[in-house]
């Protein structure tokens, strides 16, 4: 018993918040397969989720990033609605920032996040910044993103990663799964913020999605 727990200490230790989306065991069916952390998208309390959403530090954080785009059923044609997207990345040190009150998976992902909800239009948008590389320097720049339709469990797709990144190399490039399709944007300086849009797709090479 208590080497079992060892070990389990010493799984949790050795995983970070990043790294456990990439867990392969295919334990089960769930859709998306394993996922730690991404009942996180629960943890929005009394907020009423709408289309868009501006998370913390976004007034006082350069540079400002405004991701957009539509979600799409597994067709790429019907916009989504209702679907809940939920975001968190680090801040300008590379760091999930925590203010230490913190509840839940907040602990880990840090306090900048944020959700919204599809309207009838598929739409979503995200005021943000610009997230750093993790202190260590070996991965590129991104944001997590999780997915909640109304009749599928929660997963992950491809995180938002940024092609003008030079941590972006082709090895990286060469790893992604394109959960939901790519994640790989493009921001463009529109009104003085940078605008980077994307599309989603349900279901988009998501195991166990019918
Ligand atoms: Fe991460």
């Amino acid at each position: 018993m208590m080497r079992k727990l060892y070990y389990i200490l010493i799984f949790l230790l050795s995983v970070t918040s990043c790294q456990s989306q990439h867990n392969k065991i295919d334990t089960n069916k769930k859709v998306g397969g394993p996922c730690e952390g991404c009942e996180a998208i629960y943890e929005f309390g009394n907020q009423r989720l709408t289309s868009i959403d501006t998370l913390p530090d976004f007034k006082q954080t350069e540079p400002k990033l405004k991701l957009t785009g539509t979600v799409f059923e597994k067709d790429g044609k019907t916009p989504a609605e209702n679907v809940i997207l939920y975001i968190y990345q680090t801040d300008r040190k590379g760091l999930y920032a925590t203010k230490g009150n913190e509840k839940g998976w907040a602990k880990r992902h840090g306090y900048i996040r944020g959700w919204i909800k599809t309207d009838k239009s598929g739409k979503y948008t995200f005021y943000t910044f610009r997230p750093a590389p993790y202190p260590n320097g070996l991965e590129p720049e991104h944001i997590h993103i999780t997915v909640k339709e109304s009749n599928k469990n929660e997963y992950y797709i491809d995180e938002f990663v940024f092609e003008d990144d030079p941590m972006l190399t082709p090895n990286e490039r060469n790893e992604l799964e394109n959960r939901g399709g790519s994640g790989i944007v493009q921001p463009i300086l529109k009104d003085g913020i940078l605008t980077a849009n994307r599309n989603i797709v349900l279901g988009l090479n998501i195991p166990n999605y019918e």
